[in-house]
């Protein structure tokens, strides 16, 4: 298909933030915005490099990505190339609640384990994901888990999960996403906390909990934050950031054992509204409250781009070379990871579904393993990144 020349503008229809939402709110704040693909930007990748995870460790970075046992152990060829890629992995879902409590007494561990065995098997580190969240709850959560004993269920599970694997893990997400969407910020509450069963059993003191139990069951692990829809020019999005970093800084000056922040960075390829200097502006922030960073569930949504394949890998390819340029010059900043590698198996197939039914190119690889732009793009701002001084 002819490319379309660099001056012509698409008009395209933004939503807000993708799949896990509410759709009517995103909705409402609908509007047009322009994007516009340039067809004379140089992704020529930094010559000799083959993985990105080697190129990260150049700088004293990590480089990894989410995925899970199933497809690991069924796709020889996958598997093959998130070893030559990656550092670190993400436990994608087998580490969530829904994964590892089949019944309220009961744990199920095999998908974690053999996912911590593929790692170990391989020398890549682990992330584990995620110990306190609102969804990916057991269907048995809700009749079970109240008032009276929810903490007494959160400091088993804690303990059972992050003890469990005590000192093989990377990194914990210990909580996710407490702070509610941008679009539907101003919240019911003043603070902007999401309004989610742990809220509303145990009050705003589940945060301090949930990281004190972590903290208590694995010493070793960096524990974090993790959250979405901070990385634009919106005015949700800058009272999302506030609300953030009001929660952290009323957590730290307790002494709650928090050391860095996870953006999950879901980036939206059809947003214009993209600052460097707001973003920038926040990561300080963040660092200067004494966290560390980690871009950590890293992909490009181009359900809103056009069909054309070299239109949208290049508009993907810019969205994330212009993030990670911003990220990468901050010495805070110690890993990222994608969400996905391959656009054979990505989150967006399914919470990310374009009108015209064409299947999605969110990640570095295409469903063939083939480097796209974006794999370039990333290999290119892991070229020109600061070195971190002590990932
Ligand atoms: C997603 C997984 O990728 C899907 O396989 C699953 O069906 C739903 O959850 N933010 C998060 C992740 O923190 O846990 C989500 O993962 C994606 C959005």
């Amino acid at each position: 298909m002819k490319p379309l020349s660099r001056r012509r503008i698409l008009q395209l229809g933004a939503g807000g933030i993708v799949g896990l939402g509410t759709p009517f709110l995103a909705k409402a704040l609908q509007k047009e915005y322009l994007v516009a693909p340039d067809f004379s930007r140089d992704f020529t990748p930094p010559s000799t490099v083959t993985s990105l995870h080697r190129l990260a460790t150049t700088k004293n970075l990590l480089f990894g990505t989410a995925t899970d046992i199933p497809v690991l152990s069924r796709d020889a060829e996958y598997s093959r190339h998130c070893i030559e890629q990656c550092g670190l992995l993400v436990s994608e879902n087998a580490m969530k609640w829904r994964a590892l409590r089949p019944a309220p007494d009961q744990f199920d561990f095999t998908g974690a384990d053999a996912l911590l065995n593929f790692a170990l098997q391989h020398n890549l580190l682990l992330r584990g994901h995620t110990l306190v969240w609102h969804l990916a709850l057991p269907d048995w959560f809700s009749e079970t888990v109240n008032t009276q004993n929810a903490e007494r269920y959160m400091q088993e599970h804690i303990q059972a999960v992050a003890g469990r694997y005590a000192g093989q893990i990377h990194s914990w997400d210990v909580v996710n996403e407490a702070i509610e969407e941008a679009f539907a910020l101003p919240s019911s509450r003043s603070d902007g906390l999401r309004v989610t069963p742990w809220l509303e059993y145990l009050g705003e003191d589940y945060l301090e909990l949930a990281f004190r139990f972590a903290a208590a069951a694995d010493p070793n692990a960096i524990l974090m934050y993790n959250d979405y829809d901070l990385e634009y020019d919106r005015p949700d999005q800058a009272r999302k950031r506030e609300a953030v970093l009001n929660m952290l800084e009323r957590l730290i000056s307790r002494g709650t054992p928090i050391h860095a922040f996870g953006f999950q960075s879901h980036l939206l390829g059809h947003e214009t509204r993209f600052n460097p200097d707001i973003l920038q502006t926040f990561v300080r922030d963040l660092t200067s409250l004494g966290l560390k960073i980690m871009v950590t569930e890293l992909d490009v949504l181009d359900r809103d781009l056009p069909a054309d394949v070299e239109t949208r890998d290049r508009i993907v390819a810019a969205a994330y070379e212009d993030y990670l340029t911003v990220m990468l010059n901050e010495p805070s900043l110690i890993a990222v990871t994608t969400w996905g590698l391959s656009d054979r198996y990505s989150w967006l197939s399914e919470f990310g579904t374009r009108a015209d039914g064409l299947p999605v190119r969110p990640l570095p690889l295409d469903e063939n393993m083939q480097r796209k732009l974006a794999w370039n793009a990333i290999a290119r701002a892991f070229d020109q990144a600061r070195s971190s001084p002590d990932a």
